[in-house]
């Protein structure tokens, strides 16, 4: 958005997976907000997505005033999302990486997985929320991206960490299997010289208390951080 030959306001529409569109980095200088400009500039981002032919557009957000700003356009939001962090262990195992064809195979357990319905069919990667299903478990293995605990009983979906870590975009599974998962990517951690693991989880998912009981801290108690999604 320029005003007088002067750029006043940025946006970004990045394509990321089939039909799927990410919306991010909108800012205004601060000698112009509250004059409409993000709105504008936001209906027109919708607009030119809808023209690309793109089926649906989403978003991540920590910002609290940017919100009835994409609600009142019509984003709706799928992920209310937490991080937890691990600090890294030594001395155990790193979990297996299936192959892409068990990969897939695990999708109707992971459905049935307590708090799976809390992601909203997304994973919460703040890179680009992909869909969550036997597709994305495939290649998320195919790129090395996917560990499985015990008997394929646990999952956990890993995304391009921020920082040295590892991070976990979604997890499935309950009980003993998600809590060798979890200590295992921990081992991991160590085992890459990494200082630690983040897992996204949604709010008042089930594996808080696993998360917890292997030793990861609640990391954003005072933040808000949201993925909303628009259909074109
Ligand atoms: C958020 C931001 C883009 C808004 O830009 P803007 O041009 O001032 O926004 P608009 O004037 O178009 O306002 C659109 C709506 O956003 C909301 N909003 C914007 N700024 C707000 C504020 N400071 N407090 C509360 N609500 C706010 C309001 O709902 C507003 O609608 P209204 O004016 O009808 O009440 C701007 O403040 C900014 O660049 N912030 C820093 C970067 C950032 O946080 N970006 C969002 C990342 S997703």
């Amino acid at each position: 958005m320029e005003i007088d030959g002067v750029v006043v306001g940025v946006q970004r529409l990045r394509p990321y997976a089939h039909g799927l569109v990410w919306y991010e980095g909108l800012r205004v200088a601060s000698s112009h907000r509250r004059r409409g400009l993000a709105r504008a500039m936001l209906i027109s981002a919708i607009a030119e997505a809808k023209e690309q032919g793109h089926r649906e557009m989403r978003l991540a957000t920590g910002n609290v005033d940017a919100v009835p700003l994409f609600e009142s356009v019509g984003f709706e939001k799928l992920v209310d999302v937490r991080w937890w962090r691990g600090s890294r262990v030594e001395g155990g195992e790193s979990a297996r990486i299936p192959g892409a064809a068990e990969a897939e195979k695990l999708w109707p357990g992971i459905a049935r997985s307590p708090g799976i319905e809390l992601y909203h069919g997304v994973v919460a990667d703040f890179n680009g929320a992909r869909d969550l299903g036997s597709a994305e478990l495939a290649g998320l293995a195919e790129s090395g991206m996917l560990r499985v605990g015990p008997g394929g009983r646990a999952v956990a979906g890993l995304r391009r960490p921020w920082g040295d870590n590892i991070a976990v975009g979604f997890i499935a599974g309950s009980g003993g299997a998600l809590r060798d998962l979890l200590m295992a990517l921990r081992f991991e951690a160590d085992a890459d010289g990494l200082d630690d693991v983040v897992v996204t989880l949604p709010r008042d998912h089930p594996a808080a208390d696993d998360l917890r009981a292997t030793g990861y801290d609640f990391a954003n108690d005072d933040d808000h951080a949201y993925i909303y999604a628009l259909t074109l």
